[in-house]
């Protein structure tokens, strides 16, 4: 095995945590077909591959419209639990131990679907999931930033009912024109709740929206980030603050944040001691899950095994286990990487 095979068996076979990933991104065109088919509901689109062909994004927005029309066929318990455990039979396979996932409730409450169908379908796949595979779990609710913060505060009182079954919140959704502090006041309600928070900042929104998540929300973690580089204060207090970043390659190339994976910011993010990990966002739509975008990394970026495995620690220490088990997942992969040459 040349280094480079050997560092891409190594990517392949560590043991994974996911810290950014929307359920409703993990829809994959054939469930969606079989699911609008088992509700009669009707697709914009006639064919598996018409839908596949309509998956090229110029931003954001291109993607956002697409798949709120996909999530549209969700409307029983049973299609939240299929996804979800479509999207975790999936990752088990790309030895993913833990998932933190979003999912948005105002995406399906706007269709008439209940918080409580989505919660139970979604919940109930991640039970049976970590006791089948042993993969475990948290659960974000994420508000979607383009509506108001009264639609926000709405869906929290919404939540309010399943709170033993979320463990934090997000916003996520168009970013340039929604900036984190139009939610500032439902993010302080969600803190007093104890929940834990994060925020989409950096994706295609300037540094200052980083800020704010930071100032203003008091994030425990920053979604994507990459736009906190062209800031250089912003840039070591993230540093200072020990603050994760949930960066998704194949995301962002597919989002044209970035033009190619080569001159990706997740390199230099490391080289300035920020706690960057991979993350696969959107997989059915953004060409790749976890394996696919570290394979990316491997294979477009002259990644090197320090690299792979902070960013494989990172994972575990950004994620919102209890310190005893990231203690014991690093342990894991520490082993695992000593007795690679
Ligand atoms: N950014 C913002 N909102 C989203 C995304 C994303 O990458 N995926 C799903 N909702
Ligand atoms: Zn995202």
């Amino acid at each position: 095995m040349t280094s480079s095979e050997a560092l891409l068996d190594l990517a392949m076979k560590m043991p994974k945590a996911e810290l950014h990933l929307h359920i409703e991104g993990t829809f994959e065109p054939e469930q969606m077909f079989a699911i609008a088919q088992r509700n009669q509901v009707a697709l914009k689109y006639d064919s598996v591959e018409a839908l596949k062909t309509a998956y090229q994004f110029e931003n954001l927005q291109d993607f956002l419209d697409l798949y709120y029309q996909g999530m549209s066929v969700l409307l029983k318990e049973q299609d939240f639990y299929d996804l979800t455990m479509a999207y975790l039979k999936r990752v088990h396979e790309d030895n993913v131990v833990h998932v933190e996932i979003f999912f948005d409730p105002q995406g399906h409450l706007s269709r008439g679907v209940s918080f409580e169908t989505q919660i139970k379908g979604i919940h109930g796949a991640l039970k049976d999931a970590e006791r089948d595979f042993g993969i475990s779990f948290k659960l974000i609710m994420s508000f979607l930033r383009h509506l108001d913060e009264v639609s926000a505060f709405e869906t929290l009182a919404l939540a309010k009912p399943y709170l033993e079954m979320i463990d934090g919140v997000g916003l996520d959704s168009s970013e340039v024109g929604h900036p984190p502090v139009k939610f500032e006041n439902v993010f302080r309600e969600c803190k007093a709740l104890g929940l834990l928070i994060t925020a989409h900042a950096g994706e295609e929104g300037p540094p200052e929206y980083v800020w704010q998540a930071l100032d203003v929300i008091g994030v425990d973690r920053i979604d994507h980030g990459n736009r906190a580089l062209e800031d250089e204060d912003l840039i070591a207090t993230i540093k200072h603050k020990g603050l994760t970043l949930t960066v998704c390659p194949l995301s962002n190339l597919k989002l044209c944040v970035v033009d190619t994976l080569e001159e990706h910011p997740i390199r230099s993010m490391l080289r300035l001691g920020l706690n960057a990990t991979v993350n696969s966002d959107d997989p059915a739509y953004f060409g790749g899950y976890m394996n696919d975008n570290y394979a990316a990394l491997v294979q477009e970026t002259q990644l090197t095994k320090e690299e792979l495995y902070r960013l494989a620690c990172n994972a575990f220490e950004g994620s919102w286990l209890d310190a005893s088990i990231k203690k014991k997942h690093i342990k894991t992969i520490t082993d695992l990487f000593q007795n690679v040459v």
